[in-house]
């Protein structure tokens, strides 16, 4: 059994993030969302893993590495261009010979993990098995119809009316027929190799394709709400550490990890929250499902449910709600007239003023 992992792409939904860096690599719970996938992989005994990468290769590669801090060789497979699912496993064909691969999106968060599911696979006869969540909003996703006795009989890539609440969910595990069925395809609408056609191929040709729905959570991170769920997801399993130094005025309650070389002085800390390595709260409030990563300064401000990247400092601010904040980003607040609202944004970026 080997993994690849689709990691290219352009991530248009998390700009002006992934303007200049890998969407895939956005912490979460101050880890980068690549991480998650590759631990998964490595829990379950898998070795092989190939990392499809595009624009962002080199931000990728000098994050992951040759995989060996997780246990696992990688072989970077480059892509020219985002064309598409089926088209990560049409140039990873040589990379997976004929073995059965689990294929895991990198930008995918999957609270029970990949063991179970290629278990499963293992032991039964079939071409694909894929994973289904149900949710709110089908039409983003790629989308199940099941008979009956609970078997795929369809699956439509973003519809715009759904046929179920049933989400494919970013991990499918295959068997050698799938390379048949990319080869087969065409391009979809947007212009893809669509896995969800390449799997409709083999439910046509006869082959079985299984499923399950998923016990745990999951999370497709691609969008700022989705992103900030998934944080609030996984600190909701964090446990309480604290590495850096916390002075006597200052107060942690509940779940909160501060990581080595923090510093909390005269704030409190309500979990569960993560403050990175290096960083500085001063004289602030940081609130529940907030992750704020290593480098930055926190002073005289309040923050919740926020994930805050590396190297950024946010002064004088009262209150910060529901908000993805990117790398050495300055957020104050200036008492000097005119009193105005100052901004140097980069395109594509969203501000909501009080
Ligand atoms: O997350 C689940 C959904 O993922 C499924 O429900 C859909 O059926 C499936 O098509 C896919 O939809 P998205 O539109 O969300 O996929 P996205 O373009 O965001 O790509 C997912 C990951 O794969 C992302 O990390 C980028 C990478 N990728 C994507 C494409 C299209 C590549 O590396 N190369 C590619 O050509």
């Amino acid at each position: 059994m080997k993994a690849i992992i689709p990691a290219g792409g352009a991530g248009t939904r998390l700009r002006p993030i992934t303007h200049t860096s890998a969407k895939q690599l956005v912490p979460v719970a101050n880890k980068p969302i690549l991480f998650y996938g590759l631990e998964a992989i490595a829990a379950a005994g898998i070795v092989d893993v190939g990392m499809i990468v595009g624009d962002t290769a080199e931000e990728i590669r000098a994050a992951v590495g040759d995989g060996e801090r997780w246990g696992v060789r990688v072989t970077y497979l480059p892509q020219d261009a985002p064309r598409g699912l089926a088209h990560c496993v049409l140039i990873a064909g040589e990379f997976l010979g004929d073995d059965d691969f689990v294929m895991y999106l990198g930008d995918n968060l999957l609270g029970e993990g990949v063991s179970e599911f290629v278990r499963l696979f293992a032991e039964e006869k079939a071409a694909a098995r894929i994973l289904l969540a149900q949710v709110p909003d089908p039409q983003h996703f790629g989308v199940a119809e099941l008979d009956g006795d609970g078997r795929v009989v369809r699956l439509v890539e973003k519809p715009k009316s759904p046929p179920s609440d049933l989400a494919l969910v970013g991990v499918y595990l295959f068997d050698r027929t799938i390379h048949e069925a990319v080869r087969a395809i065409r391009p979809s609408w947007r212009d893809e190799l669509e896995i969800t056609d390449a799997i409709q191929w083999l439910i046509d040709q006869g082959h079985p394709v299984r499923s399950q729905v998923v016990t745990g959570y999951w999370k497709d991170t691609g969008q700022v709400d989705a992103l900030l769920e998934g944080n609030r997801l996984v600190l909701e399993s964090v446990e309480a550490a604290v590495e850096g130094k916390v002075d006597d005025e200052s107060r942690l309650i509940g779940r909160v990890v501060v990581q080595p070389g923090a510093e909390v002085v005269r704030s409190t800390i309500r979990g569960p929250a993560i403050v990175g390595e290096g960083t500085r709260i001063v004289d602030s409030f940081i609130g529940p499902f907030t992750s704020i990563y290593y480098g930055c300064e926190i002073v005289r401000s309040a923050i919740e449910h926020t994930i805050v990247l590396e190297q950024s400092r946010i002064v004088d601010i009262p209150r910060i709600e529901d908000s993805l904040i990117g790398k050495q980003v300055e957020v104050c607040c200036t008492r000097s007239k005119p009193q105005a609202h100052r901004l140097v944004l980069g395109d594509h970026s969203r501000v909501d003023l009080v």
